[in-house]
């Protein structure tokens, strides 16, 4: 059994509550910087500063643009960008715009890093393990391993879409049609979403109308707002004439699952007990999940997988990428940066550069021998991340044609926590199920422990609680938990950053870890963004 207390409300909901402290930070940070420079200790030449983080300028704004930056800034400097991911292709894209000579040095054979889409013939790669993707080769067979969905507010990334011309489609969030299964509650039978959202709000509707109508609010309540709110919680919950709630069609009918909506009944579900619902915390989380701003509809996805954006970046910049270039040393110089990388002869390399934008994961990071300040290993040793990892099959649309589920998530408190449904190519006759995101510490854990056979075998055993003839269905199993894939060592960050937001001498840190958007692609732009503007402030 899981401990839902671990399950990743905190590693979301962190992610939206980072703004606010990340800011703070921010602001202190850039008041020791303003009275640093103030006393005249601040100076945009390397050798002139110290090892001190917080001598260098500090980001000027919180949220800077592409905009806010003269051309032709960049003209006779030079910028080396440590890895490849989003962080790496938008930092030399716009840094390329501003004329400085970028080169990426990239530790594997691609671009995309954690933006990665698994399709027939590929080769999952963990420190101790290799999977090769079974898939059939179909275009719509793809799994998005890392990055999957784009809310529709994350703009930074959109524009690059945009930009770039890459097909967008829906990505299906939130579908009531799909299934809620707790060990702990209902004998472990799994409810449909519709029906639990619907009896939820209809009897925390009823219980507040009994309320009100006894009285027990009329010291908050005028008449005219108890009347209102009476007119708002029938609404809300379904509530009849007499404000008690008796189901409702909002929750489906008997059978619908299996003989249709021909073969409706006049008489609707009855309720699900308020007891049962109320003895267990498993609905708490999952039944709002999807209201965070970050799941809200519409969410998106590139038509064909997510790596469409990495891909386009390559088109841009593909140029300046050494790929294979591990790097292995950071070094300050008296006019700017020295990087040792090993390159794929095995051979040591040294790329010298004005200034460094390090995307390189924070465990990763901890690795690389280093000049960086006290404060910045520090946090660079500490950087906690989300140990997340997904598991995929082919299978036939089961889901679709026999239970009427199009795109969405199903939810369960067994360790594999989440199935995904398709939304791509809807009606074809396979499809690319997600059995299995382990986005909690706890369920990390169990999916990284496990050998990639064992992963399959369990996550069957655990789906097959939800949906009892998955194992008829699914095959071709691969996996990948992110905290055993080299160059990455997790999935996302979840610490709060504070001295990496600030540049290390001429060596600037970006990645979505260090962003008010931690596992979002949004939040590598953002970052990229504050890198690139502190380069800009000192050139
Ligand atoms: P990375 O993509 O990790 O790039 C870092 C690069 O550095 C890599 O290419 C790596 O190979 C390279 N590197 C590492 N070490 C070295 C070295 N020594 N030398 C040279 N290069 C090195 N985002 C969304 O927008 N939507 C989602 O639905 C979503 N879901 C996610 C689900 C999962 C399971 C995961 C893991 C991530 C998800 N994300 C999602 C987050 C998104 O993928 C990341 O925020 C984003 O891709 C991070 O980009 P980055 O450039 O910061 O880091
Ligand atoms: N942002 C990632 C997701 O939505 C972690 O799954």
């Amino acid at each position: 059994m899981v401990d839902k207390s671990d399950i990743s409300r905190r590693e979301f909901l962190a992610s939206t509550g980072n703004f606010i402290k990340s800011t703070a930070a921010l602001q202190a940070i850039s008041a020791v910087a303003m009275s640093v420079a103030a006393s005249g200790c601040g100076s945009s030449s390397a050798a002139s500063q110290s090892q001190n983080p917080s001598t260098n300028p500090p980001p000027p704004n919180n949220s800077p643009r592409p905009i806010d930056w003269p051309g032709n800034i960049g003209n006779g400097k030079s910028v080396v960008i440590l890895g490849a991911g989003i962080a790496g292709l938008v930092s030399a894209f716009e840094m390329s715009k501003l004329g400085y000579q970028c080169t990426i040095l990239e530790a594997t054979d691609r671009v995309g890093g954690r933006v990665r889409t698994i399709r027939n013939g590929d080769v999952v790669d963990e420190v101790d393990s290799s999977q090769a993707c079974l898939f059939e080769s179909q275009e719509q067979l793809y799994f998005n391993a890392g990055a999957a969905r784009i809310p529709h507010h994350h703009e930074l990334i959109l524009g690059y879409c945009r930009e770039f011309g890459i097909s967008l489609e829906t990505f299906v969030n939130e579908n009531t049609a799909a299934r809620l299964q707790s060990e702990s509650a209902f004998q472990g039978q799994p409810l449909l979403a519709r029906q639990l959202k619907s009896d939820t709000h209809g009897f925390i509707g009823e219980l507040l109308a009994t309320s009100v109508n006894q009285g027990d609010l009329d010291n908050s309540l005028s008449a005219a707002e108890k009347s209102n709110l009476l007119g708002l919680l029938q609404q809300f919950a379904g509530l009849d004439a007499n404000y008690n709630y008796q189901g409702s069609s909002r929750a489906g009918f008997p059978q619908q699952e299996s003989i249709g909506s021909r073969a409706r009944s006049v008489s609707t579900l009855e309720p699900l007990a308020r007891e049962s619902i109320l003895s267990s915390e498993f609905w708490q989380f999952k039944l709002d999940f999807f209201r965070q701003i970050n799941q809200q509809a519409t969410m998106l996805q590139p038509v064909g997988g997510m790596d469409k954006i990495p891909q386009a970046f390559e088109l841009q910049v593909g140029e300046l990428i050494t790929y294979n270039a591990e790097v292995q040393a950071i070094r300050k110089t008296n006019t700017g940066v020295q990087i040792i990388y090993r390159d794929s002869q095995d051979n040591q390399n040294e790329q010298l550069a004005d200034f460094c934008i390090c995307t390189i994961p924070a465990p990763v990071l901890a690795t690389i021998d280093n000049d960086f300040s006290d404060a910045h290993q520090n946090e660079i040793q500490n950087f906690s991340y989300s140990q997340s990892g997904k598991i995929a099959f082919q299978s036939s649309r089961f889901w679709e044609s026999r239970h009427n589920i199009y795109g969405g998530i199903s939810w369960t408190d067994q360790n594999i926590t989440q199935l995904w449904y398709p939304s791509n190519q809807l009606g074809a006759e396979q499809g690319i199920i997600v059995g299995g995101y382990t986005f909690g510490q706890n369920q990390g854990s169990w999916l990284a422990n496990l050998s990639p056979s064992a992963r399959i075998t369990e996550s069957i055993q655990q789906a097959s609680r939800i949906h009892v003839d998955y194992a008829d269905f699914v095959s071709q199993g691969v996996s990948i938990s992110w905290p055993k894939v080299p160059y990455q060592l997790g999935a996302w960050g979840t610490s709060q950053p504070l001295h990496l937001l600030v540049g290390d001498d001429n060596v600037f840190f970006a990645g979505e870890h260090l962003s008010i958007l931690q596992g979002w692609q949004e939040g590598a732009v953002l970052s990229a963004y504050s890198a690139i503007d502190q380069i800009v402030n000192l050139s």
